[in-house]
């Protein structure tokens, strides 16, 4: 079966702007080279204009779960259930990421969908990915601030996702900071990580 590889764009300032597409692409290029079968698709979040859920979607999407409809609100995340390998891009926004990844997260929050409970109450990831990728680029340092990629992984595991890495470039709006020493440096570690992911 091809690999079916899922990119998550929320690089909002579009791709000819966004550092974190930059060094997102490059992973991209390096993951996909060689993998003449494997299949990319690419959720474009600028593009997509998903509406977070309110109390009529939530009905409306609980409807579609119990009669088996896959037509609306829950074909995104019947999509991303099937995904083997998950890519997200997204900048370091105000300690996390854009709110339209969080937007997309409730997309694909689906139970019975890409996850479910066990009759304990455990729960139990339904999505058939074992591993993803979190990149980003930030202003400043991470350091131990790092909520949007601990939101992710905690999110992907919940879901079934097991293995989520982390690659970043920090430090890109320090005035004396060599952007492009640290991009470039970046793109080594990307390189590194497309062989091992
Ligand atoms: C709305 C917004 C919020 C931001 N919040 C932070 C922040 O909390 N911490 C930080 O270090 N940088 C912050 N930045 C700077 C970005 O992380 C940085 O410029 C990043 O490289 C942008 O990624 P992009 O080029 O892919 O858009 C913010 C930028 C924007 C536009």
């Amino acid at each position: 079966m091809a690999e079916n590889v899922v990119i998550v764009n929320a690089c909002l300032r579009g791709k000819n702007v966004s550092r974190t597409y930059e060094l997102g692409n490059f992973f991209v290029k390096k993951y996909m080279n060689g993998k003449k079968d494997a299949v990319l698709k690419e959720y474009l979040l600028s593009d997509m204009d998903l509406k977070p859920f309110n109390k009529e979607m939530i009905e409306e999407r609980d409807k579609e779960v119990s009669e088996g409809k896959d037509d609306r609100l829950i074909k995104l995340a019947e999509e991303f259930s099937k995904a083997d390998t998950v890519i997200v891009m997204a900048p370091y926004w105000d300690m996390s990421f854009p709110s339209a990844l969080k937007v997309f997260f409730e997309h694909i929050s689906v139970c019975g969908v890409t996850f479910k409970y066990e009759k304990d109450g455990t729960p139990k990831g339904l999505c058939k990915a074992n591993k993803a990728v979190y990149i980003t680029t930030a202003g400043g340092y991470i350091g131990d601030f790092n909520y949007g990629y601990d939101y992710t992984k905690g999110l992907f595991n919940f879901v079934g996702i097991n293995d989520v890495y982390f690659l970043s470039a920090e430090g890109l709006d320090i005035i004396g900071n060599n952007t492009n020493e640290i991009l470039s440096n970046a793109k080594k570690e990307a390189e590194i990580l497309s062989e091992k992911f």
